[in-house]
């Protein structure tokens, strides 16, 4: 089970997430997505799912099973690889206002993960969260077998990152990883590494560069399969890699 998370919003959790879904299941794994960004949902539209009429919302009021909730979101490009499961959030404004006011029961949702390993036979489980230190996140960090902490080289995710990696190491995350996106070509990305690195005294899985392309596409789609060569494509191909290793 993979969280990826970051301290503050926007720095590419849901785009790095399912893109290394794709990758994972297109060398034959079977990948599940949990949108946990209930505030604020949004990786079903990268999966071409834009009113997703199963959600996680559904399966927190148990109004279905987890067999009945998950949709099938694997791209034809893959078919005959592995299969990529998706767990939405709703993005209808009641179901979100209802979230926001009276929160949920998480132990439920800890369930849920496990009964949606279970449905999915998954081989890997990727939360994708809400920015910011909540309690959904510090649940999901207690749970999760890697951390994929994402950041952007700026001096205000620097501080925020700092924070939860004190609070995950507290927790005691079994793995902590991080990836820097969004970086320009005109940083010392070596120096940028190395200094993240002694600093939060965990590795770095990847760099990633800051992307003209997959902005064009405006979230309709999924990079790794509209760009395969570019060099933004080819790094998530890298750390899905990094991940798939970690696992064996
Ligand atoms: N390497 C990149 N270069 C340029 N733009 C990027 C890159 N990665 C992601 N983006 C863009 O940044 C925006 C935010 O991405 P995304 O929604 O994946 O972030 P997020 O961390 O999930 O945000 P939130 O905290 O709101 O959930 C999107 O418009 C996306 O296309
Ligand atoms: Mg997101």
């Amino acid at each position: 089970m993979i969280a990826t998370h970051s301290y503050r919003g926007g720095t590419g959790k849901s785009n790095v997430t399912a893109n290394l879904a794709v990758e994972l299941a297109r060398s034959g794994h079977n990948v599940g997505v949990i949108d946990t960004d209930l505030p604020s949902p949004g990786i079903h539209i990268l999966f071409g799912q834009d009113q997703p009429t199963t959600t996680v919302n559904g399966l927190l009021s148990r109004e279905y099973s987890v067999k009945h909730a998950m949709i099938d979101v694997t791209p034809d490009e893959i078919e005959g690889a592995g299969h990529i499961w998706l767990l939405a959030g709703s993005p209808k404004p009641t179901d979100i206002a209802r979230i926001v006011k009276e929160g949920y029961d998480l132990e439920r949702l800890i369930d849920i993960y496990r009964e949606f390993g279970a449905a999915g036979e998954l081989d890997f489980l990727f939360v994708d969260t809400h920015p910011g230190i909540n309690e959904t996140t510090l649940m999901s960090i207690t749970v999760a077998d890697l951390l994929l902490m994402l950041l952007r080289p700026d001096r205000q995710d620097y501080q925020g990152t700092a924070v939860t990696v004190d609070v995950a190491r507290k927790l005691g995350v079994p793995a902590l990883r991080f990836v820097v996106n969004k970086a320009i070509a005109s940083l010392d990305w070596a120096s940028l590494r190395s200094t993240l690195e002694t600093t939060y005294g965990d590795p770095c899985l990847a760099i990633l560069p800051q992307s003209d392309e997959i902005m064009m596409y405006g979230g309709n789609g999924l990079f790794c399969l509209q760009q395969p060569d570019h060099p933004l494509a080819v790094a998530l191909r890298e750390i899905a890699q990094a991940i798939s290793i970690l696992r064996h």
